[in-house]
């Protein structure tokens, strides 16, 4: 989700200068080479009526003339520009108080020059502390329970956009709704918190009030579309939405204890194989929302179980590619979505006949060049082509023992080509992740 491109058309941030003296501002403007200052007087009149432009993303505040008050300006400013942190800044140590600066709402005070390279680290260069997301569902009164950054090209620097719990104001979300701030990124260590957020918000479409079941859908697909917006850059991983999903499936399902969760704590418990059915499952699953096919909790969960035939293949044949196989081996492999049903009768997993089909058709080919059945065209439910993707995708983006990895991107376009799926279904799969099928 990270793009050299995106980070170009990011528009350099901007910050007021209310009051601010000659010599402090001309120190900040040094300081701070990548940011766009605007001077406003200090005026409390004026400043209450605000100058009818964009939110700053920071405000510098000089020392009040004559009898002004600095408490009164602080609060006046506070009262037009709710969100973007507030500084003190000057150059005359007299009455220079950070503490009480602080306590009048100041995010911090400074004293020019000498903490001129502590104004230059407002903007921190941590680029490995910060990950690019997308904010999916965003209205103007959307309270994000993390805090948001945005990022300066001129020098690496990331800088608060806006902070967890206040809500956004108009004009920040305009500029995240109008696309104009095109990539947000999150602290590393309030991930989780965005994964929650992502998950609600997901929710909140599911059960939306006063939403027709249509108008529902297209939500969704709206919504998994600026999910998935940075599904094939460089550093995107599938196991980036892993979370969000299973939450999502978890919280929405009717039953409380789901095959699906108690399958999911099973599989988070081992290793490789594991987690190739973990990410296939989400994988699968943000497919069936974004394109509103099947059930995603059936999906999800076929996802899981595609492979539990494996379980009784020999592990040397499992590793093995299909050209390497003899023959014995190969009819061993091609038996493990039959085994797999036999496994799930026997240990008695109650699954939809649905689920159960998906499974044993996880490596049918739309040309009947699959297994273990040979099914052609339309005999291969969308459904069970979506884990069957899902799956391929998967495998070839994962480091494994004797076999190289591809990006996303890679697999992606390999797909697009591929003769094994409806290919209408993958002109709109190409469509959703911003793929020309080829
Ligand atoms: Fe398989
Ligand atoms: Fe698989």
């Amino acid at each position: 989700m990270d793009s050299a491109n995106a980070k170009q058309l990011m528009p350099a941030l901007f910050a007021i200068a209310i009051g601010v003296d000659r010599t402090a501002y001309r120190m900040l403007r040094e300081a701070l080479p990548m940011v766009e200052f605007r001077e406003v007087p200090m005026d409390i009149s004026k400043l209450l009526k605000g100058d009818g432009e964009a939110e700053p993303d920071l405000i510098f505040c000089g020392r009040p003339l004559g009898s002004i008050d600095l408490v009164e300006i602080a609060l006046g400013i506070r009262s037009v520009y709710a969100q973007a942190p507030m500084y003190y800044v000057c150059t005359e140590r007299e009455g220079f108080d950070q503490q009480a600066l602080s306590k009048n709402g100041f995010a911090d005070a400074f004293l020019l020059p000498l903490d001129k390279s502590v104004v230059r680290n407002l903007v921190t260069d941590n680029s490995a502390d910060y990950k690019d997301v997308p904010l999916i569902n965003l209205t103007p009164d959307t309270v994000l329970d993390f805090d948001t950054y945005v990022f300066l090209p001129i020098n690496r620097k990331f800088i608060r956009y806006s902070s967890a719990g206040s809500p956004l104001s108009d004009a920040r979300s305009k500029r995240l709704l109008d696309h104009e701030i095109r990539v947000i990124y999150v602290p590393v260590e309030q991930l989780a918190a965005y994964s929650r957020f992502t998950t609600n918000q997901l929710k909140k479409i599911k059960t939306g009030d006063g939403l027709g079941p249509i108008e529902r859908k297209e939500m969704m697909q709206k919504a998994v579309r600026s999910l998935l917006s940075g599904f094939l850059t460089e550093n995107a991983t599938i196991q980036d939405y892993n979370e969000i999903v299973k939450t999502y499936i978890i919280e929405t399902s009717p039953e409380p204890d789901s095959i699906y969760e108690r399958m999911l704590n099973f599989s988070n418990s081992g290793g490789d194989a594991y987690s190739h059915v973990t990410n296939a499952s989400s994988l699968a699953a943000l497919l069936s929302l974004g394109l509103g096919i099947g059930k995603v909790e059936e999906i999800a969960l076929a996802g899981l179980l595609h492979d539990i035939g494996l379980a009784d293949v020999a592990i040397e044949n499992q590793e093995k590619h299909d050209s390497e196989r003899t023959e014995a081996e190969r009819l061993a492999y091609q038996q493990h979505p039959l085994i797999a049903l036999q496994i799930i009768k026997k240990r008695q997993i109650e699954l939809s006949t649905r689920v159960l089909k998906i499974i044993e058709q996880h490596h049918e080919r739309w040309d009947a060049r699959g297994f273990p059945n040979e099914v052609r065209g339309a005999d291969f439910m969308a459904e069970s082509q979506l884990v069957a993707i899902a799956d391929e995708l998967e495998y070839a983006t994962q480091m494994r023992a004797g076999k190289n990895r591809v990006s996303l991107r890679v697999a992606v376009e390999k797909l697009m080509q591929s003769k094994a799926y409806d290919p209408a279904l993958l002109a709109i799969i190409g469509d959703l992740l911003g793929v020309k099928p080829q």
